[in-house]
């Protein structure tokens, strides 16, 4: 359940009016409820309520410091790649002892500022990248908290450029490596093994292939223990899909009760690191409509909002609702909701029926993770507002871009 909903045929975010924000605000537009990522964080945490766990939120779902900020102040923990994710956390407020490290290639700079601001764990992917944080580690004097991302070989079942947990893809260590490189990172000076991780993959809308990681990274558990490497926690990592279209993906608790059962008696703090779950449908994007135009065979509303606001539909033929704002009575037409973007690929969204005007404002649904953080700058286009609405109130949490701003940094030659 999110709160963008219709109130006298006229979409509201919670309680303002989505035209209105529109009009003081300019289009394009990222509106997020602040009670729906709130609904959707207590969602994950009450699941989990009677059981030892972290929520590390996903920072790259939507890393706006507004919404982090939101999301510490219930108690939030946050799943970083990066160290500019690591200074957003920060910057928003987020405590660092919360903050587990994920990512395929952290860079020396990025563990030594892990290190010193004292993270919960690093998630290390590969045996070069265990040695590279020993030594790290030791030379600043440290331990750092470890657990080993394995690569479960489960087919996750969704978009080939959103799954990760098969044997083909660069994420993680094979699971027939994984106790060699345990044993390994239980004798290095600068390391105190934690935990065991997966992530297999986004946007997954069936339970088994969670179940069916779960129980070979709980093998790998059992195994380790009897080897005398005793694990802390398991991070289940992240990836529960929501609904977009039709699909109907498991409910925070229903997932959390199936893994919880196959968890058994262990002793294991489970630690999830969701983003799109929390996100997702916490967030419209608002564009207005240009122009309209048409031939024989199709017809086209021009937006103002693009792929370089919003590529999901252009990069994974992604499909998202896209409602009007102020619907209108009378005869639908079938269009294309393009953007003014110079590529084939700058869409929205296809063959919507719709009864469209110039200057008519569309939202984009499910828009609050992956849209505004995957955006750029392509075509010198200054990235959109965001702002946030909290009840009544609305607040600006980025301001758009400034055209200045596109060339900042940048230097004539002399
Ligand atoms: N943990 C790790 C290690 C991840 O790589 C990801 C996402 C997550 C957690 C959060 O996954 P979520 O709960 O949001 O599914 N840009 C794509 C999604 C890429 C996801 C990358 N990793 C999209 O727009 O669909």
């Amino acid at each position: 359940m999110d709160h963008f909903l219709y109130k006298n045929n006229e979409l509201q975010a919670e309680d303002c009016q989505v035209a209105q924000l529109a009009q003081t605000y300019g289009t394009p537009l990222y509106i997020y409820s602040r009670a729906t990522l709130e609904r959707h964080w207590h969602a994950f945490d009450r699941a989990v309520a009677n059981h030892p766990h972290l929520i590390c939120y996903a920072v790259k779902a939507n890393s706006n410091i507004a919404v982090l900020n939101v999301l510490a102040r219930l108690g939030s923990g946050f799943d970083i790649v990066s160290g500019g994710e690591l200074s957003r956390v920060i910057e928003a407020g987020g405590s660092p002892d919360k903050v587990v490290f994920s990512g395929v290639g952290k860079t020396v700079a990025e563990m030594e500022m892990a290190l010193n601001l004292g993270i919960h764990c690093f998630n290390v992917e590969s045996a070069a990248e265990l040695e590279q944080l020993n030594l790290v580690a030791v030379q600043l004097g440290k331990v750092a908290p470890v657990s080993l991302r394995v690569n479960p070989d489960v087919d996750a079942g969704t978009h080939p450029y959103i799954s990760t947990g098969l044997k083909e893809n660069k994420f993680g260590i094979a699971m027939d490596e994984a106790e060699a490189i345990f044993a390994r990172a239980n004798s290095l000076p600068g390391l105190e093994v934690k935990g065991v991780d997966c992530h297999i993959g986004s946007q997954l809308t069936e339970i088994q292939p969670f179940l069916d990681a779960m129980d070979r990274m709980l093998a790998l558990i059992d195994r380790l223990a009897e080897q005398g490497i005793n694990i802390e926690h398991f991070d289940v990592g992240g990836g529960l899909g929501v609904t977009y279209d039709d699909e109907t993906p498991p409910q925070p608790d229903v997932y959390a009760a199936a893994l919880l059962e196959r968890l058994g008696g262990r002793d294991l703090k489970l630690i999830f690191e969701p983003g799109r779950a929390i996100a997702a449908n916490a967030g419209i994007f608002v564009t207005q409509v240009l122009y309209l135009k048409g031939n024989s065979d199709k017809h086209f509303a021009l937006v103002d909002g693009a792929m370089n606001d919003l590529i999901r539909p252009s990069l994974y033929s992604a499909w998202q609702n896209i409602i009007p704002v102020k619907p209108r009575e009378g005869e639908t037409r079938n269009y294309d909701i393009v953007g003014p973007v110079c590529e084939t690929g700058d869409f929205l969204g296809k063959d919507r029926e719709l009864n469209l005007d110039a200057g008519d404002f569309l939202a984009v649904r499910s828009s609050g993770a992956y849209g505004f953080t995957m955006s750029s700058n392509y075509n010198s286009r200054p990235r959109a507002a965001e702002i946030m609405v909290d009840g009544s109130r609305a607040h600006l949490i980025r301001e758009r871009e400034k055209l200045s701003q596109l060339w900042q940094g940048e230097q004539l030659l002399p």
